[in-house]
């Protein structure tokens, strides 16, 4: 998949908006209960993401296997599914959608360990895009 960073450093770019938004609002309004909601978007959704889209971008061969997507879909939703499970949680007492979304982003991180080891230890080429632009 050719445009698996540009993927996740858009969405990364997207929680950041939302995640300083509500840092905003809450500051302003000086209401801190949901503050575990906005850490996480920004730290699952702008920082993982955006360093996932780098780690693409650095080494290319990570993209031509299909667990790049899988990988995408799986950390993808959970940077905001997990979030909203932190809010349901926080404002109605129920944990479920978080749990269920935190395996799920678990899930997400071993894909992408799969991956890596394919192409750290497998793969005829594990170049970076600086390794290639010297050669
Ligand atoms: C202009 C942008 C931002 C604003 C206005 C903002 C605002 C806030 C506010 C009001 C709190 C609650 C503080 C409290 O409970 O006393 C907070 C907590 C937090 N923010 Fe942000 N934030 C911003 C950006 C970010 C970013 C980019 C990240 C991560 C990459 C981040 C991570 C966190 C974390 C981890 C906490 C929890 C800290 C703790 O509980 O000790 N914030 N933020």
């Amino acid at each position: 998949m050719p445009k698996i960073d540009v993927s996740f450093i858009l969405l990364s770019v997207l929680c950041l908006i939302v995640g300083i938004g509500m840092g905003i609002v809450m500051g302003a309004a000086h209401d801190f209960q949901f503050t575990p909601v906005h850490a996480h978007l920004n730290l699952l959704g702008w920082v993982s993401l955006a360093l996932f889209g780098l780690i693409y971008k650095a080494y290319p061969a990570l993209k031509t296997s299909w667990l790049a997507k899988a990988h995408l879909i799986l950390s993808g939703s959970t940077a905001v599914i997990f979030p909203v499970g932190i809010y349901v949680s926080i404002a109605h007492e129920n944990p479920a959608v978080a749990i269920a979304a935190s395996f799920v982003a678990l899930g997400g991180v071993l894909v992408f360990l799969a991956n890596l080891v394919r192409v750290f230890f497998f793969a005829e080429k594990a170049t970076t895009i600086a390794d290639e632009a010297l050669a």
